[in-house]
């Protein structure tokens, strides 16, 4: 299996972002003995280093950092080196306040935190390439450089600027789009409320406006804002290509979806990365960081990066809990187990001052002696021994297709409902599927589908005809497919479909709808299976499709609320409200089983996750116990050690194992399966 991570460390990337600038040097000897003690194999360097290595405009200072990385590879620890334009030093603002990011009702955002900069600013970018190009010619030999870290968490704090920098590059990308200005007059409707255009230049961003704003710009913006930021990106790709030809890059994509559009972005990357913090507090925290592993794999279809996670507590949440004994090494195998091949941290050492002394650290303000670094040491130990596993992945029989324009237009405004949450609605349909323990790669519609035996659509509001087209045709052609209300109902410029809702899926489903009857916040209606459906309801007049299950109380009493429709070779099912939980699993549970798809391992006790990881060099069953009691698992068939059947190890210990495995709490098994 060829692996990325193997080829450029040798073993399991595995390591912390490193800020040594915020340390006197005689700490650094230290640094390194307890890296080495814990196993770590790389850390990300400089990506806060921008005002320690140019503290004025042009005039560099790379000692500091020569002598962090000559000490890393004196260590043979590899560097995951940024290219540090995450934050600009203050400087570049009181030179030129234009390049600070306004937001839409014209507050300009300040320094003295992060990521103060306008994406579009001419000004920001050519001190950012300059910086880039000097980086990287300084380092491009160094034997520490592993692997281009390319600014940080994209869009996080500043997704959209709405200053004028970034008003004039928007016409430019309206004028790429659309070519004049009666083309975008048409797409974005702007015959209504007297919108017309008459010039390109007359454009505006969607900034704060007396009511609801026009629905195709506000989504253009959100287009042309992700753009711009991957503008930056490939600026500083194309410095590092040119003068690192061999070295790959990556940036880390961060957890909130609605930012960057990552599913364009994942193209331009050599390895995807991710920064996973679940909350401890939260009940559904693995299932939620299981649906954006699922994601972040899917993105290439390959192993992934865990760039960053909190060894025990952050401290940006209102109430910020550590994670338990076990919980740490837990949840890091489950990005294992969904294809990560690295298990980073933020950060080494826990800041003495600053806005994050309080998150917790591989070393904390206590030092060594403590349960962060002891646990974290630990992992990096035990972490070696699956070497073997990396460069494997995770073949998913079902798909799960979130669009990121579709979901950032369904949290617009003006809508039949404002509880259209695209994330929560996502959940909601996969959930169950991490219950039943099947494998799911969550992707966008434009992926080839017919390798997939169930696509589970929870909602895509925004589509074209020709992608609709391609999920008619999956179905056609013998697919599966689960749908959810309000889905297909308007064009990529938020123009409805028009002809009757949901027009380009009527034929697909059996049916029409003829309105929209939302529920009222926290409303729910009564199912005639016994269940309740929330959030929405709709009157469907059926032309084919089988009725499942129906309103039972309410105007729409007995209209259809779940429908099943044979459609060419293929199956299918929608959902014309959120039913509650078990409703939901049995919608699923059904479809899975008439698309063929079973269970990574059937009959687990509940909170135990089941993934398997394969590749040319073997199968993986990584079994993680949520619980906190120690549960018993049966092993598939044959995979025990009798009557010649390859006998499966586990990993981690060695350990030949049984029929049955003993999980302790919160512990973890990787089985061999040979
Ligand atoms: C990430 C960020 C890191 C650090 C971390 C704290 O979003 O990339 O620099 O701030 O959060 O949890």
């Amino acid at each position: 299996m060829s692996s990325l991570v193997r080829d450029r460390l040798g073993g399991f990337a595995f390591g912390a972002d490193y800020n040594p600038e915020q340390w006197s040097e005689s700490v650094w000897d230290e640094d390194m003995a307890l890296m080495k003690a814990a196993g770590v194999t790389m850390v990300s360097v400089g990506i806060f280093g921008w005002a320690a290595v140019e503290a004025e405009p042009g005039s560099y200072d790379f000692g500091w950092l020569d002598r962090v990385m000559d000490r890393l590879s004196a260590n043979g620890i590899g560097a995951c080196l940024a290219t540090m334009t995450a934050s600009p030093p203050p400087w570049l603002a009181h030179r030129h306040p234009e390049t600070l990011p306004r937001r839409a009702d014209g507050t300009v955002l300040s320094p003295g935190s992060r990521q103060h900069y306008c994406p579009s600013s001419p000004v920001y970018r050519e001190h950012a390439a300059r910086l880039v190009e000097a980086v990287a010619t300084r380092y491009a030999d160094h034997p520490a450089l592993a692997l281009w870290h390319i600014n940080n968490e994209y869009g996080c704090h500043v997704p959209e600027c709405f200053c004028d920098v970034s008003a004039s590059a928007f016409r430019s990308w309206l004028g790429v789009r659309y070519g004049d200005v009666d083309a975008l007059n048409d797409a974005w409707s702007t015959t209504f409320w007297s919108q017309r255009y008459a010039a390109l230049d007359e454009v505006l961003p969607p900034r704060a406006a007396p009511s609801f704003l026009n629905p195709a710009q506000v989504l253009d913006y959100k287009r042309f804002s992700s753009d711009a930021l991957l503008e930056c990106y490939l600026m500083e790709k194309e410095i590092l290509r040119r003068v690192t030809p061999d070295v790959p890059v990556t940036t880390n994509f961060v957890g909130a979806w609605h930012r960057i559009d990552v599913a364009k972005w994942a193209p331009h990357l050599d390895v995807v990365s991710y920064d996973s913090y679940p909350d401890p507090h939260e009940p559904d925290t693995v299932i939620q960081a299981a649906f954006m592993y699922d994601r972040m794999r899917a993105l290439h279809g390959k192993p992934w990066l865990l760039l960053e996670q909190a060894p025990s507590a952050v401290n940006w949440r209102t109430h910020n809990a550590p994670k338990a004994p076990g919980e740490m090494r837990l949840w890091s195998y489950q990005a294992v187990a969904r294809g990560a091949d690295a298990v980073m941290y933020f950060q080494w050492r826990q800041s003495r001052g600053g806005a994050e002394r309080f998150h917790s650290a591989m070393v904390p303000h206590g030092g060594p002696i403590t349960r962060a670094y002891t646990e974290t040491a630990a992992l990096g130990a035990e972490l070696g021994r699956l070497d073997a596993v990396l460069g494997s992945t995770v073949d998913a029989p079902v798909a799960l297709v979130s669009d990121w324009s579709s979901g950032w237009a369904v949290q617009g405004s003006a809508l039949p409902s404002a509880d259209l949450g695209q994330e929560e609605t996502d959940f909601a349909h996969y959930r169950p599927l991490w219950t039943a323990r099947v494998a799911v790669d969550v992707v966008s519609p434009s992926v080839d589908l017919s390798r997939y035996r169930l696509v589970v659509v929870p909602n895509l509001y925004a589509v074209d005809v020709a992608v609709a087209e391609r999920l008619v045709e999956y179905v056609r052609a013998g697919g599966h497919l689960v749908m959810s209300f309000f889905s297909g109902i308007v064009d990529s410029a938020e123009r409805v479909h028009l002809g009757g809702y949901p027009g380009p899926f009527r034929d697909l489903l059996g049916f029409g709808v003829d309105e929209f009857w939302p529920l009222p916040p926290g409303g729910a209606v009564a199912l005639g299976s016994g269940g309740v459906g929330t959030h929405w309801s709709e009157w469907i007049t059926p032309a084919g499709a089988e009725v499942l299950d129906r309103f039972a109380d309410g105007e729409l009493a007995g209209r259809p609320a779940i429908t099943r429709h044979a459609f060419g070779d293929g199956v299918a099912t929608y959902l014309a409200t959120r039913p509650d939980e078990a409703t939901m699993a049995a919608v699923l549970d059904r479809a899975l089983a008439e698309a063929g798809v079973a269970a990574v391992l059937p009959d687990l006790p509940a909170g135990v996750e089941a993934v398997e990881r394969r590749g040319s060099g073997g199968r993986w069953l990584f079994l993680l116990n949520h619980n906190k009691h120690a549960v018993t698992v049966r092993l598939p068939e044959g995979s025990e050690g009798a009557e010649g059947a390859a006998g499966a190890v586990d990993v981690l210990t060695g350990d030949v194992l049984g029929a049955e495995v003993e999980l302790a709490g919160r512990g973890v098994v990787v089985a061999r399966m040979g």
